[in-house]
């Protein structure tokens, strides 16, 4: 009798990391440019989702605001729909691993390099009183995150692309100093979504950090305000709805429509044919409504339950810790540093 075929030994499901700082109440920017798909990655990745609120005191916070923003991020993640059962959930403080490895990985990183860093050039002008040193090594604590679990792919949107770049030039200079270490992560940015642009300034990103609210809608904001805030949104005066040169301000509008309805921009420039932008905008603002409305009720029942959110943190603190001191043992040891028994 012919022997039954050996089953190939199940390959392992490849990794996912992400993170969102707890510096403000998120924005429909993060939530469409990242967390929509965290969320449908979750399914078919090995996935790991932080707040990163170590990343969040290179700007100054308030205490209790920032007690506050990180209870909130931590319940929006289950919002969002991750099942803390399948990805693992935690709060990046709560896993030491992460502050050790950027140490060690700052000695391996130049001076030269972190320079260049377009967001540390951003966020110092921004903060002219406040140019710490924690904002600059600010993208090798996000390298630890990422090679800590050796992720294979991180979701985010695109002003982070520079980021995963310094993380993967770290990670390969680490393997050929010593030998293979760290997984060399790949970014994943979704094709749309992926630059949510002020709804007062479509030159700029939508930040929740704007001093403007009425440029950002917050995943937060009542139905009301999100479709007040999107009929005040700046256009062109060509009053038709298209994409095209010249019209960043509708561009981004159709990106959002776009995220939230699956419709291409033929599509919405076709079914908005001689169609005023008021009418537009009323399109734009309930769609957005309708893509918050269940993130908003899952929320709202999460928040004030206080032990399962310290559950939460407390299992996926546990679960991330396992991995990260696997990583953080493995590149000590290869260093030489003499590891406690
Ligand atoms: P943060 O907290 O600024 O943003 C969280 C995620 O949202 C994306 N995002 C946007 N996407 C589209 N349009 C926008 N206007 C917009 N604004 C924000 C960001 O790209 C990000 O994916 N440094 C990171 C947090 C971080 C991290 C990590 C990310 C820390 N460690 C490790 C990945 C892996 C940050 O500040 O994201």
């Amino acid at each position: 009798m012919a022997n039954e075929p050996i089953p190939a030994a199940p390959e392992r499901k490849k990794r996912i990391l992400s993170c969102i700082q707890p510096s403000g109440i998120p924005t429909l920017g993060n939530y469409l440019g990242a967390l929509k798909n965290w969320k449908k990655l979750a399914d078919e990745f090995d996935g790991a989702f932080a707040v990163a609120d170590l990343h969040a005191i290179t700007v100054r916070q308030d205490p209790a605001t920032f007690r506050k923003q990180i209870n909130q991020v931590l319940a929006l993640l289950l919002a969002i729909g991750l099942d803390p059962e399948q990805s693992i959930v935690f709060i990046q403080s709560h896993v030491p691993a992460h502050a050790q490895l950027a140490w060690v990985l700052n000695c391996y990183t130049q001076f030269g390099e972190m320079s260049r860093m377009t967001q540390f050039k951003d966020k110092s002008a921004a903060h002219a009183d406040n140019v710490n040193v924690g904002l600059f090594a600010y993208p090798v604590l996000m390298a630890a995150d990422i090679l800590l679990y050796q992720a294979d792919l991180v979701p985010v949107g695109a002003d982070q692309k520079q980021h995963l770049e310094i993380a993967r030039d770290i990670a390969n200079r680490f393997n050929t100093v010593y030998s293979p270490t760290f997984t060399v992560p790949e970014p994943y940015i979704g094709k749309q979504g992926a630059r949510v642009m002020s709804l007062q300034n479509p030159a700029k990103k939508m930040s929740k950090s704007d001093p403007n609210p009425k440029s950002y809608v917050s995943v937060f904001d009542e139905p009301a305000v999100i479709a007040k805030k999107i009929k005040s949104a700046v256009t062109d005066c060509e009053g038709a709805v298209y994409y095209g040169d010249g019209k960043d301000g509708i561009n981004n509008l159709m990106g959002i429509y776009s995220c939230c309805t699956g419709l291409s921009y033929d599509q919405i420039a076709h079914d908005f044919a001689g169609k005023g932008y008021g009418e537009f905008k009323a399109a734009v603002a309930d769609a957005v409504v309708e893509e918050l409305r269940p993130v908003k009720e899952r929320f709202d029942r999460i928040i004030n339950d206080k032990s399962y959110l310290e559950d939460v943190a407390a299992r996926g603190a546990a679960r991330a810790s396992r991995i990260a001191n696997r990583t953080l043992q493995k590149a000590m040891k290869k260093i030489g540093f003499v590891l406690p028994k």
